[in-house]
């Protein structure tokens, strides 16, 4: 910082400033006087040199007075100081090559001079020192020498410095502080958006648990009587077949009626009631009753598992693949007539999981992507892949997409855009508790029109 304000120094003063400048006139006082001072003639001898600048400069009248030794107790090396300088005439040019930009001329005095420098040889590691110089004149008004004042501003200097350091240190204080602040507040950002994402993941489990406890409410009330129908379905087959077996021996026996009438009414009877067809197609009704049956406790079993009230679902490690072979199976019926399924595979370590609901997950992708598709024949690709700590399912569809504000309810329970009776809208929120329980993530990418692309990620294995 500049210790003063840089001024052309006007050098250019009239002489009537000249003659006005007459504040060192008293120099009779100057030995008295508190303030450092001294004098010089216009030979640049020293005349006066009082206690108070003897004080200052530490060095006494008696070596100085009669002397040109004014610059020594400020400079290492004899040269002019501002009063020389004064005494030659006060020239702006010398002025600055001497003092540049340190001295300005005077406003209250003209022909005087004030600056203010550091001295580094002064005494006591240097002194902050402001000084000025003005002319003396005799009666006559002729400029008879030149008189110094000096004023030691080191005391006022060090406490500004301190002064500049504490408030240095304090910016740094707010700026740190500021920092602090700033840093606490990303945190606070940051925990309330994973809040916000724990928030919906709750809802989205408060959803999902209690239409867990529909389907579990569901699967106990049909589990029962499903079970006394598969097991009477056993028995009903036994009477069924012994009954068969008897009928047989009927048949057998039948030519052996004596009796026309009777022996023509029993073939009317069996012409009638087509008995060879019933005999053929009784298995086959059975076998699909069967399979129906067997359907309808698989569904149970699942609502279950859904559910999650069996305990008894074990974590195994297994190859993805042959799942979404069998799992591809079961819909075949469906994907056949709709799409063409390309399968891109990649090298998958085993992965903890439940096998049996992650083929659910990737059934209902799949049958997603069939009924996204429209009157052309679409196709489905199913990729897999992994990192070094997750494994990955893809199922993507070029069918008709899903836009951006469905996007965000897709999840939903009971979400569905399907014609009633097609979709229950559930499909989605179950394999999302699914994949949730593995730990794992569904991510979806969608364009209207172009298509759709599900991304099942999975840890390979589950956490302790
Ligand atoms: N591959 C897809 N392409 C286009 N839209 C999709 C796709 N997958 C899901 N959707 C949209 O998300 C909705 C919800 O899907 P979700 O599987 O949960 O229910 P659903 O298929 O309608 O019925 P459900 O699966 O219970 O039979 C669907 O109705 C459909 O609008
Ligand atoms: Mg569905």
């Amino acid at each position: 910082m500049p210790l003063l304000p840089k001024s052309t120094c006007d050098c250019s003063l009239s002489s009537s400033a000249v003659e006005q400048s007459d504040f060192f006139n008293g120099v009779g006082h100057l030995t008295d006087s508190p303030i450092p001072a001294y004098a010089i003639d216009t030979d640049h001898v020293i005349t006066q040199w009082n206690r108070a600048c003897a004080i200052l400069t530490g060095m006494p009248a008696s070596t100085m007075l009669g002397t040109r030794n004014q610059w020594q107790p400020f400079y290492d090396r004899q040269r002019p100081v501002l009063a020389d300088l004064v005494v030659d005439g006060g020239l702006c040019g010398p002025i600055q090559h001497y003092y540049p930009g340190k001295v300005i001329c005077s406003l209250q005095m003209p022909g005087t001079f004030v600056g203010e420098d550091f001295f580094p040889r002064m005494i006591h590691g240097g002194k902050w020192i402001q000084f000025s110089a003005g002319p003396m004149y005799d009666r006559s008004g002729k400029v008879v020498g030149a008189i110094a004042m000096l004023q030691d501003m080191s005391a006022q200097k060090h406490a500004e410095e301190a002064l500049q350091k504490g408030r240095a240190d304090l910016e740094q204080l707010v700026i740190e502080r500021t920092a602090e602040l700033m840093r606490r507040n990303v945190e606070l950002t940051l925990a309330n958006e994973q809040l916000t994402s724990l928030q919906q993941q709750l809802v989205q489990a408060e959803k999902l648990s209690s239409i867990g406890l529909l389907a579990a409410g569901v699967a106990h009330e049909i589990n029962n009587p499903i079970g006394y129908i598969f097991s009477n379905f056993g028995t009903l087959g036994q009477y069924l077949s012994q009954l068969m077996e008897m009928l047989d021996a009927f048949e057998k026996a039948e030519p052996l009626i004596s009796q026309a009438v009777v022996r023509h009414d029993l073939g009317a009877l069996r012409e009638r009631i087509e008995l060879d067809y019933l005999k053929a197609d009784i298995p086959v009704l059975m076998r699909e009753s069967l399979e129906g049956i067997v359907r309808v406790r698989q569904i149970v079993q699942d609502l279950k598992d859904f559910s999650r009230v069996d305990n008894a679902m074990q974590w195994q490690l297994v190859d993805l693949h042959p799942g979404i072979h069998s799992t591809l199976n079961i819909v075949n019926n469906e994907v056949r007539y709709k799409a063409d399924v390309i399968l891109v595979f990649g090298v998958l370590p085993d992965v903890e999981c439940l096998p049996s609901q992650i083929n659910q997950v990737v059934m209902n992708l799949i049958i997603n992507a069939v009924q996204a598709m429209g009157a052309v024949r679409g196709t489905i690709t199913i990729r897999t892949g992994c990192t070094s700590q997750t494994a990955w399912i893809e199922v993507a569809d070029d069918g008709c997409g899903i836009s951006a504000e469905n996007t965000a309810r897709i999840f939903d329970p009971f979400y569905t855009t399907k014609p009633i009776g097609t979709g229950t809208g559930l499909g989605l929120s179950m394999s999302y508790g699914i994949v949730s329980k593995h730990h794992g993530r569904i991510d979806v990418d969608s364009t209207v029109g172009v298509g759709t692309t599900f991304r099942i990620t999975l840890p390979l294995r589950q956490p302790l």
